[in-house]
């Protein structure tokens, strides 16, 4: 059987992901694993689901043991720990073609157990306080987590979202997750449109919305925004956050043909105005609703107004577009373009 450098030279995508590695080069710095016996500690830490600890223990991979899997390791650890803090990233970690065997279905998870010392040292030199960063962090067992919740079984398929947390990037604040961000072309324009000053590559904040974590009560999100502002003014002190972001599902203006005007997510989506309404995505709501976008929307729960509205929505044949939105962060007033202009 091909190891696993050469089946993922032989497919297209990864194949351009590996180039990007060897190019790389070694790092200067070590890459370890802990232990086995130390290992469920740091798992429970980041929040990793008790059933998949044996399995992790058993995979860990050594470099006497499985030398191309240590290399993979090694590099991609690299690729992550050069980028620490800086918004502008390495190429995101792929989705391995099917040829790779199920023992490396929690391959990132291990990139991600070699970079935690490094993240941890990057929000120890911020001052960001531990627990922040603790929860940020164990976003990795919340994936696993909504992972066997879907396919019944251990795996992790969020490979490149967690790129963020363990680069610097991502803070958990309160029910939200915000994410030191850029702003893009088309909320650039939107916010210039709308009177106020913003450029294309001004700092942004993304937000994010963790599942498992319970009802998106409006009280909640005004307090996470608070502390984002508090935060980022504090942590972040050289970035000057003004725009908040949001590229979701929850911002489909067709959710309220069939949710009432109270529910969560209508109010979450009012804070916004609108960027542009983006191309259908029926994957996307498929996933935050079933699980999973392989579903058969015949037999899918029918128990929530949401998922009633999702199957009957794509049964008559209409699509989901989600949808990108943006405001100015509460406690922040952006100079209007004309004294930008002028100054
Ligand atoms: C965002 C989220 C917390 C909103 O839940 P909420 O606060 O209950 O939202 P609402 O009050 O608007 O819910 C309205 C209805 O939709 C249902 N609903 C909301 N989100 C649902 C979901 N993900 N799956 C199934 N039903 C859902 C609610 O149960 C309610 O139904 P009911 O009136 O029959 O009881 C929830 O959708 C969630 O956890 N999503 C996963 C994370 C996510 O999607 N993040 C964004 C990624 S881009």
């Amino acid at each position: 059987m091909p190891g696993i450098i050469e089946t993922l030279r032989a497919d297209d995508v990864t194949a351009s992901w590996i180039s990007y590695l060897d190019e790389l080069g070694p790092p200067s710095f070590d890459v370890d694993l802990p232990e086995p016996n130390a290992l469920p500690a740091v798992l429970r830490a980041l929040d990793v689901p008790d059933e998949d600890f044996a399995d992790l223990i058993t995979m860990l991979p050594s470099a006497e043991r499985d030398p191309d899997t240590w290399w993979l390791l090694t590099r991609a650890t690299h690729s992550l720990v050069r980028h620490m803090g800086t918004v502008k990233g390495p190429p995101e970690f792929p989705k391995f073609p099917t040829a790779v065997s199920g023992t490396h279905r929690f391959f990132f998870v291990y990139v991600y157990l070699a970079t935690l010392p490094y993240v941890q040292a990057y929000h120890r030199d911020r001052g960001i306080p531990a627990a922040i960063g603790r929860e940020s962090l164990a976003d990795l067992g919340r994936s696993m987590r909504e992972y066997r919740l879907a396919h019944g079984a251990g795996g992790f398929n969020d490979a490149a979202w967690l790129m963020f947390h363990f680069r610097g990037l991502l803070y958990h604040l309160g029910r939200l997750q915000f994410e030191r961000r850029r702003l893009g072309r088309r909320i650039a324009a939107a916010v210039a449109a709308a009177g106020l000053g913003g450029d294309t590559g001004d700092p942004a904040l993304g937000i994010h919305i963790p599942a498992l974590a319970g009802a998106l009560a409006p009280e909640a999100c005004d307090a996470s925004f608070v502390d984002a502002a508090g935060f980022f003014a504090r942590y972040f002190p050289d970035e000057r956050y003004e725009i908040v972001v949001c590229d979701s599902w929850l911002l489909d203006p067709q959710l309220a043909e069939y949710l009432p005007a109270t529910s969560n997510i209508i109010r979450f989506q009012r804070r916004f105005r609108a960027a542009v309404g983006p191309d259908p995505v029926d994957e996307w709501i498929l996933r935050f609703v079933f699980g999973r976008a392989d579903v058969d929307l015949d037999t899918v729960p029918q128990r929530t107004t949401l998922e009633r509205a999702v199957a009957s929505h794509l049964r008559a044949g209409r699509t989901w577009h989600g949808g990108l939105g943006w405001f100015v962060l509460p406690g922040r007033t952006p100079r209007a373009s004309t004294d930008l202009q002028s100054s």
